[in-house]
């Protein structure tokens, strides 16, 4: 009998819930992956914006080893030192108080926002929450209903009651949608599965300012630009210097460079009385015992891998490389000047390559799927965003080298079409 293909068990026993390319990856070495049959990759993806450090990172592997060895898990009845001293750095790079919450994704993360905005806001009835049209914010019922995105909703109605969505960077459609009932403005600084759209310092500083003008809190969705993949810890101040500080921020994705780990972050601001007029205290107190929670959330070895990825972005200086060579892969696409690219967006390491209509020979789909596999089957990984846009996320310690490498491939293939 014959040993069944690894495409083969997916098809018998996995979900179809990814539409996956048909590649099976092995093993990887920093900015490199191996698929089964010993091909090699540059990996311009890092798992959807997710191994900043790169695949096998020396200090990564021996300490989640480590710690393995040691305590995995205790539950959140207990207190555990790598969790105590992950959410302090949380707070430190934040840098304006508060306290941190510890989950094991983006979208469980974006669920505690929804869950502190709600808490907030129910003392006075509120609980709407504005969000924006191509957003993304995870799969759970709560994230397609906040997502401005219809595919995701598609036959799971009803969805969470109280999400409104307006255009992107559209002040006055921001202001036009706040009623009675809104409690929380909530955005991704730069829309990731969007296609790469940063927002503009005017509209983050348009929407704080309505914020603090209707008593509202802007939260933050940094799970995809969070944690120096914009070049700075936090990618709302690559965007806007200053004048912007959000009242809560989530993050997952890059924070521990694959390990389960997803957090939450709530400023200090009061949150106001409660219905019988007594003051409730800050707002990273407003979830207090028994009204969140879950089980694996900051495990000792999940938050040994934060730690451990957060130390050796500051160690390695990977927010100014992130910088440098984001605006290198920009400046250099630029100047290609390829009819198959439409435009370029980008933020650090987070560069979208909108393509044009393009004649891939035999290959049907969408324009960024075709080019995707292209690419592919070329050696380089990227990720495809809707219909048109690919999405260079790769680790925050690759090289000019390996950025050359790549610019060279795209090069190839996009003046092949
Ligand atoms: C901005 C944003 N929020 C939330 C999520 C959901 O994160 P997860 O897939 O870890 O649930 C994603 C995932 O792509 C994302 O990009």
């Amino acid at each position: 009998m014959t040993t069944p293909s690894t495409t083969d068990l997916y098809r018998e026993y996995v979900m179809p819930t990814y539409g996956r390319f048909d590649l099976s990856l092995e093993r990887g070495e920093g900015t490199r992956v191996w698929d089964e049959a010993g091909k090699e990759y540059l990996d311009f993806g890092a798992g959807i914006a997710v191994c900043s450090l790169g695949h096998s990172h020396p200090k990564l592997a021996k300490a989640i080893s480590e710690q393995a060895a040691k305590l995995v898990h205790t539950s959140n009845l207990y207190l555990t030192r790598p969790q105590a001293e992950l959410a302090k750095m949380i707070v430190d790079l934040v840098g304006l108080g508060g306290k941190a919450f510890f989950c094991n994704s983006g979208a469980e993360a974006n669920e505690g926002l929804y869950k502190l905005a709600r808490k907030f806001g129910s003392p006075s009835g509120r609980y709407e929450i504005i969000t924006f049209t191509n957003s993304f914010h995870g799969r759970t019922l709560g994230g397609i209903s906040a997502t401005g995105q219809e595919k995701v909703k598609t036959g799971f109605a009803p969805l969470v009651e109280g999400f409104v969505h307006v255009p992107f960077n559209d002040l006055s459609a921001v202001e036009a949608a706040i009623t009675p009932k809104t409690v929380t403005i909530l955005l991704e600084p730069v829309q990731g599965e969007g296609g790469i759209n940063p927002s503009t310092p005017e509209f983050l500083k348009g929407v704080r300012a309505l914020c603090d003008k209707h008593d509202l809190l802007l939260m933050f969705d940094e799970v995809q630009c969070g944690f120096g993949r914009t070049g700075d810890w936090c990618a709302w101040r690559t965007i806007a210097s200053s004048g912007v500080e959000p009242d809560a921020v989530s993050w997952a994705k890059g924070i521990a460079n694959g390990f389960p780990l997803g957090a939450l972050w709530a400023g200090s601001r009061n949150s106001g009385p409660d219905a019988n007029g007594s003051d409730r205290g800050p707002l990273s107190d407003l979830l207090g015992p028994g009204t969140h929670g879950t089980t694996y959330g900051g495990n000792p070895l999940a938050s040994t891998a934060g730690l451990t990825v957060l130390r050796a972005i500051g160690e390695e200086g990977l927010l100014e490389n992130a910088r440098n060579l984001g605006a290198y892969l920009l400046m250099k696409l630029e100047a290609m000047n390829l009819p198959a690219i439409r435009s370029l967006r980008g933020v650090g390491l987070m560069v979208g390559i909108e393509l044009n209509d393009l004649d891939t020979g035999g290959e049907v789909g969408p324009p960024a799927i075709r080019i995707t596999k292209e690419l592919m089957k070329t050696g380089l990984l990227v990720i495809p965003s809707g219909e048109r846009t690919i999405r260079l996320l790769p680790p925050l310690n690759i090289t000019k080298a390996e950025a050359d490498e790549a610019l060279m491939i795209l090069k190839n293939v996009l003046s092949g079409v």
